[in-house]
């Protein structure tokens, strides 16, 4: 009873001061970190003299040092630990015959690192028998909180853009590349998104949708095999699978676009994420 208590105190504290969220299972000491970072700077003094440091300009928003840690924790892992987990992933993803148990699989898949840090498995929503099925990166922490793809900010711009061409979560199949939030909102690592890979292969399977839509870069350049950024890769239409091989019929057209994430921060290239949507609604009307 009494831990219980100063647990809450603790909770109330966290609370107090903005600490609303859980972005790693392990804790990190601060003063260790920056007793290390304080003896590095003396040895490395004389050299950073001479040659300043690039400053990077982050592309995403900055990364709070704890979630960068944590992030960075959960990330690492093993070799031998990713390659079983991949195997396994590989198994489960076939095995599963139709989307709920894809979806009871992936609840009950533990290998991926950010699942331990997640609050819930956001599968994917609407209507599994639409024709469009649109694939952004990742829950952020509303996605997260409420089991359900694209419900924050962007989710509601994604929902505008939508309505321009007459669509709606009736009429399009949505989920992410990855069903696991990464904490602190950060990018998926290359070792994550390979382990999760065949999920949302096989994701695409069960669908079957006529028309893909990749919301972002990440969810394009991962499923289409490309090294190319969504600026170059936005409004064309490619092939899905990349390779042409579809086990379950042809190969599905399928565009990249802007996303709604981005378009909010950059909102001069609505005007060319409206000329995408339009291209999406004719190829749509074609196929009907
Ligand atoms: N961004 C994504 O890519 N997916 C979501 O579900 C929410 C934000």
């Amino acid at each position: 009873m009494e831990h219980t208590g100063n647990y809450l105190a603790a909770l109330n504290f966290y609370i107090d001061a903005g600490v609303d969220e859980v972005i790693g299972t392990a804790p990190v000491d601060r003063f260790a970190e920056s007793q290390m970072a304080a003896a590095a700077a003396g040895a490395g003094a004389g050299v950073e003299a001479l040659s300043p440091a690039p400053s990077r300009a982050p592309s995403r928003p900055a990364v709070a040092p704890a979630a960068t840690t944590a992030a960075t924790a959960a990330a690492t892992v093993p070799l031998q630990a990713r390659t079983e987990a991949e195997i396994s992933a590989r198994a489960l993803a076939a095995g599963a015959v139709d989307l709920p148990a894809l979806r009871a699989v992936m609840d009950n898949f533990d290998l991926c690192p950010l699942k331990k840090t997640a609050a819930t498995t956001v599968f994917g929503a609407g209507n599994p028998a639409a024709k469009v099925m649109l694939i952004g990166e990742a829950p952020g922490a509303d996605e997260d909180r409420q089991g359900q793809p694209f419900v924050g900010v962007s989710g509601q711009l994604l929902d505008r853009m939508l309505a321009s061409i007459g669509l709606d979560r009736g009429s399009v199949y949505i989920t992410n590349m990855l069903a696991w939030r990464p904490p602190g909102n950060r990018k998926p690592t290359i070792e994550e998104t390979t382990m999760c890979l065949p999920f949302i292969r096989r994701h695409v399977e069960l669908v079957a949708p006529r028309i893909l839509v990749f919301v972002g870069g990440t969810s394009a350049a991962t499923l289409l095999e490309r090294r190319d950024g969504i600026t170059r890769m936005r409004g064309r239409w490619f092939e899905y699978p990349p390779d042409g091989s579809n086990v379950s019929g042809d190969a599905i057209p399928a565009m990249p676009i802007f996303h709604p994430a981005y378009l909010l921060r950059q909102p001069a290239l609505k005007r060319l994420a409206w000329i995408d949507l339009l291209a999406i609604k004719a190829r749509l009307q074609d196929i009907n």
